[in-house]
């Protein structure tokens, strides 16, 4: 195909504003998929990966377009990740193509991520059109959402293109605006191979595939390729276009964007970022280089019944396969006993993983507090990094610790603005920037990423009624009086709850948790002290009375069945509890303790 009949793009928007929708459609209307085997295609494919767990980048499709100036245009779209946690994968994939559609819901307008996305769209030189989604309800404002794009993105909004993604209208305009208003892509054919490697899966059936976008010269099957990265070359098995299921192709060459299969094992072996070229005659210079995605939340997972721990082991490879940011490492902890401390890009990350984890694998599972990296700074000139509090070295040898923080932004009406500046200052943020977009203030904080990893979310969401919107960067580690909190249930530190604190926050999240635990923790046959402490200093204490009456009392008399009943259903609650030298501290409490009220 001639560069000048190619257009690469993608869709960035906000969640929930339609990006998929107006994939959908676009797929539809140009007949790529045939109307009806459409919703079945569709269904079919969201059924194939429930069923085996994978991701079919449903949402990546070459189509195929006859436009009105009478020439017939490919038109590439790839989909990109919508959540704040993959905001690094996103502004990856944008490098592979030359225009965005910036999708706003017009009865909602401007959002968090509607921003985050559209910035890495423009930082990755993009040109981008607006188009303004949902003319189909009342509640539809586009004249007020063109200007508050203006007002509140600086780009020119005069012409967006308006669509209702549900009942069709609109949708031959963006098509002629992605021929017109995006850029042709450019390259050169005879120069040796340079493709990038936008993406990767794992496929049961096909194994890893991977989808490039060529940047010069050109692809074959049979082709023995080189990735400059890591190195590793291989042999292209099957060349392929997503239309969007996967249809061979005999070449692709410059701004041609496809995928191929060349017996690769495991996702980690293929850097998204890569540069791809011939192994006999390759390109002279790689692509700059990105950086790989790294986790920046760590938890513990421990199976609630030892003899899961195969099965945990398990599951969390088969997840592997496909997700080489989900990171694990075998993990001993004196009261939990054998388990994983596993790494994720973010807390939506990890609440989707274990997730699956209990739900496909079956598995109960105890979760420790999550946190965040720190760079603990020794006496003697060097640094760790510490990713679990239980491994914190002695004081004595420690300078000073660091902490990451964030660039937060957040976009809410304004009657509930008070209420989140509120909850900012006691997450320790400092304000950086707070405006108006139309009805909405937008406050930008500086906030430590540990205070976001707890709750942030959730106390958020409630606050607010669920009508914030929020979005994070990282921005830098930095120096703070952080402390290690360890918490001792009847004199025994439970390795678990331990966590780092500000000096300043810790009698207070210290108080918080040992009357959480008091709560959760069932009364035993004598007294429990429930403290916390930094180093051997006793910062807050509570008392669990002790229990006295025999649970089976009050059945005195002789129903022997209702006896036993009644101690079966104790012995089925003892499953989810774990043992802590004398004393059983149910599951739910490691979580729940965690919570801030
Ligand atoms: P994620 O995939 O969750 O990121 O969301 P998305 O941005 O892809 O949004 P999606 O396409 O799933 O649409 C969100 C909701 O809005 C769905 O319930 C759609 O049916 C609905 N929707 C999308 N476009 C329109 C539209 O033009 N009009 C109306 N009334 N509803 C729409």
């Amino acid at each position: 195909t001639e560069l000048k009949n190619i257009r690469n793009f993608s869709i960035v928007a906000h969640i929930d504003h339609g990006k998929s929708t107006l994939a959908d459609r676009l797929i539809q209307l140009t007949g790529t998929v045939a109307e009806r085997d459409m919703k079945q295609q569709l269904l079919d494919a969201m059924d194939i990966e429930r069923e085996r767990g994978i991701t079919i980048k449903a949402n990546s499709v070459r189509i195929e377009y006859p436009a009105k100036d009478g020439q017939t245009y490919i038109l590439n779209l790839i989909d990109t990740p919508g959540h704040v946690d993959f905001a690094y994968e996103v502004s990856r994939s944008m490098q592979a193509v030359e225009g965005s559609l910036l999708v706003v819901d017009a009865t909602q307008g401007v959002e968090a991520q509607t921003l985050a996305n559209v910035y890495q769209a423009i930082d990755a030189d993009h040109e981008i059109v607006p188009v303004l989604n949902k003319i189909d309800l009342p509640a539809a404002e586009p004249e007020r959402v063109k200007e508050q794009i203006e007002d509140v993105i600086g780009i020119d909004a005069s012409e967006a293109v308006e669509i209702s993604a549900k009942t069709g209208l609109g949708i031959p305009d963006v098509l002629e605006a992605i021929v017109h208003r995006l850029p042709a892509p450019t390259g050169d054919a005879a120069a040796p191979l340079k493709a990038m490697l936008v993406d990767s899966w794992y496929d049961p059936y096909l194994g890893v595939v991977v989808m490039i976008r060529v940047i010069d010269g050109v692809v074959k099957k049979g082709d023995q390729i080189k990735m400059m990265q890591t190195g590793a070359t291989y042999k292209i098995d099957k060349l392929s276009v997503l239309k969007p299921q996967m249809v061979d192709i005999a070449e692709l060459g410059p701004g041609e964007i496809g995928v191929f299969t060349a017996s690769i094992k495991q996702v980690r072996d293929t850097k998204v970022g890569d540069t791809i070229t011939h192994e006999k005659k390759p390109c002279d210079k790689p692509l700059p280089g990105f950086k790989p995605s790294i986790p920046v939340v760590f938890c513990g997972l421990f199976p609630v019944d030892a003899n899961d721990f195969d099965d945990l082991r398990d599951a969390i490879e088969k997840l592997q396969l496909n997700d080489a940011s989900f990171s694990s490492e075998m993990e001993t902890s004196a009261a939990l006993g054998f388990g994983f401390r596993c790494g994720f890009l973010g807390l939506l990350h990890l609440e989707v993983i274990r997730d699956r984890l209990e739900r496909e694998y079956d598995l109960d599972l105890i979760t420790t507090a999550p946190s965040v990296v720190y760079h603990i700074h020794m006496k003697d000139g060097t640094m760790q990094e510490l990713h679990n509090p239980a491994d914190m070295p002695d004081l004595t040898y420690v300078d000073h610790i660091e902490e990451p923080r964030i660039k937060a932004t957040i976009l809410v009406p304004d009657e509930y603005l008070g209420d989140v500046l509120k909850l900012c200052q006691d997450r320790r943020g400092i304000q950086l920037d707070l405006t108006y977009a139309g009805p909405r203030a937008m406050v930008v904080y500086d906030l430590p990423l540990n205070e976001v990893v707890f709750d942030f979310y959730d106390r958020l969401k409630s606050v607010t009624k669920g009508y914030a919107s929020f979005d994070y960067q990282f921005t830098e580690y930095r120096e703070d009086n952080l402390v290690k909190m360890q918490i001792l249930v009847n004199d025994e530190p439970v390795d678990a709850l331990s966590m780092m604190v500000h000096r300043d926050r810790a009698e207070q999240r210290g108080r918080a948790m040992c009357e959480k635990l008091k709560e959760l923790i069932p009364r035993h046959m004598f007294k429990i002290p429930i403290q916390a402490a930094i180093g051997g200093k006793v910062i807050a204490r509570e008392t669990l009375s002790a229990l006295r009456k025999d649970v089976t009392a009050k059945c005195y008399g002789g129903d022997a069945t209702r006896k036993k009943k009644l101690l079966e259903k104790q012995k089925a609650g003892k499953k989810k509890m774990r043992q802590f030298g004398k004393v059983e501290i149910p599951q739910e409490a490691f979580i729940s303790a965690l919570k801030m009220d």
